[in-house]
């Protein structure tokens, strides 16, 4: 990699310039991109991406695709699922939908059960609801036509964002519009040495402002997907890939780290004088006061974080606790029996999704159990062993900021039931189960209790018999939290 050249103060100040949509005025060109370094930005980071880039199912189908209507598609459910998901658990997701639906109008004429079956898993369901929404709103408003910019594509379609709208207009249209998610804002901070908080109005805009004059107009879609696969492989959160970058010359978070570096060398030469000039590689606001884009004087700079001490970490509210009793209802029968699942309400958390039957852990185990009978009682009209309850442990979820802590019970019936469930309520066989709409916590949650009936869990040790003791039993993979859906 070729070292970038030291540029002094007032040469460098000239070289940069301001861009033409440089955005927020009156900010110190340090945070800027000079006209001369776009050309250069540009050109590095699409080679990279060329070389580099992964193959990932929707860029080879829209690269593919001719018709622009379902290029479209192909590329907005990709950028649903990908939102707080991962590529690795997206990938299969992405291909079983594109099969069941691969155009628009199939997912138009889909159900919200189906919807909800093939996306669980994925969490935050409500993605894939309002997917479907677009889709009918594109099909039976729109003509069948997608919306071609990234203006329309937000205000039209549900579930569409700032965010989602530039891809979508940028990957499948050709739109020259730049975009920020989390990956594109970190390699912005970083390249710029952004270090205020990059959830504040000021940074957002200013992250916006430079993602759009960055963006190649002649290759938007690469360039945007270019600059967030660097985010997501090179430039990562904790262990960043500097020597690999193929901005690297462009990053003034790794200039800073250079000067530190020499800083302390000097330092421990004895000699602490500053050796190079105050130069376009430090911020000089023209007034004294703070730059509000700097790291702030209440975040000094650790050495041992290097070009990761930006974007600065904002502070993470802790997740709301809640704990909630649930019951594994088993009746005899083929497989391994039946369970009985009953459906949550149609908004809020788990929108419609099922579930085992579950009610508010509160007070002690004796509390817990009257109040899971009472719950049963209204979805089984038929006398229950409830004394052979078995308490079998606990299973910790956490939702995007719910700490959800399931107290689970189990009660295996001797005898099956007659009759049907009411509405909201269905029995299933373990493969209905795993094809059903399902949150990944009541998966775990039936893991537990057929680790504990096959004596396989921790649990099956215990003695005398859990109900009695009311010690809380836990097996160590179920009480690892997982920030999965
Ligand atoms: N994250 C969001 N959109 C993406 C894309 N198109 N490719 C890879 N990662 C992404």
């Amino acid at each position: 990699m070729k070292k970038p050249r030291k540029e002094s103060s007032q040469k460098g100040r000239e070289q940069i310039g301001l861009g033409t949509d440089s955005g927020t005025p009156g900010l110190a060109v340090y945070h800027l991109f000079g006209d001369a370094e776009v050309a250069g930005f540009r050109a590095s980071l699409l080679s990279w991406y060329d070389r580099a880039k992964r193959d990932l199912p929707w860029r080879r189908r829209a690269a593919a695709e001719p018709d622009p209507d379902r290029r479209a598609y192909s590329v907005w459910v990709s950028e649903i699922m990908l939102q707080q998901t991962q590529v690795a658990t997206v990938t299969g997701y992405y291909t079983k939908w594109m099969q069941k639906w691969p155009t628009l109008q199939d997912l138009a004429g889909a159900t919200l059960e189906e919807v909800n079956e093939l996306w669980a898993g994925l969490g935050y369901y409500s993605r894939g609801r309002r997917l479907q929404e677009g889709a009918r709103k594109v099909v039976e408003e729109l003509g069948g036509c997608v919306p071609r910019t990234a203006e329309m594509l937000q205000r039209l379609l549900p579930g569409v964002g700032r965010y989602t709208a530039g891809a979508i207009a940028s990957i499948a249209f050709g739109q020259a519009t730049g975009v920020v998610d989390g990956n594109v804002s970190r390699v912005l901070c970083r390249t710029r040495a952004i270090g205020a908080d990059p959830g504040s109005p000021l940074v957002t805009q200013h992250l916006w402002s430079l993602a759009q004059q960055l963006v190649e107009p002649a290759r938007p879609g690469d360039f945007n997907q270019a600059a967030m696969e660097l985010g997501a492989t090179v430039c990562t959160p904790r262990s960043p890939l500097c020597p690999e970058c193929p901005v690297r010359d462009f990053c003034r978070a790794q200039k800073r780290v250079e000067r530190e570096h020499e800083q302390t060398a000097r330092t421990s030469r004895g000699s602490p004088e500053r050796g190079t000039p105050l130069d376009v590689e430090e911020c000089a606001p023209k007034n004294a006061a703070p730059c509000p884009l700097c790291l702030p004087p209440a975040q000094p700079w650790r050495q041992d974080l290097g070009v990761a001490n930006f974007p600065r970490q904002p502070a993470r509210k802790a997740p709301r606790e809640q704990r909630a009793a649930v019951c594994v209802l088993q009746q005899p029968g083929s497989e391994s029996g039946r369970f009985l699942l009953v459906q949550r309400p149609k908004s809020g958390l788990l929108a419609g999704l099922w579930e085992f039957p579950s009610v508010q852990a509160e007070g002690p185990e004796a509390v817990q159990r009257q109040a899971l009978g009472k719950a049963l009682r209204t979805w089984v009209d038929h006398p229950l062993p409830l004394r052979s309850l078995r308490h079998l442990g606990e299973v910790v979820h956490v939702f995007s900021h719910i700490r959800q802590t399931y107290v689970v019970y189990g009660l295996a019936l001797a005898e099956p039931l007659q009759g049907l469930p009411p509405p909201g309520a269905r029995w299933v066989t373990r493969t209905e189960f795993q094809a059903a709409a399902v949150p990944t916590a009541m998966k775990k949650v039936l893991r537990l209790f057929e680790g504990q009936r096959s004596g396989r869990g921790k649990a099956s040790k215990r003695s005398p018999g859990p109900a009695a003791s009311g010690r809380q039993l836990t097996l160590s993979a179920f009480l690892k939290p997982t920030s999965t859906p």
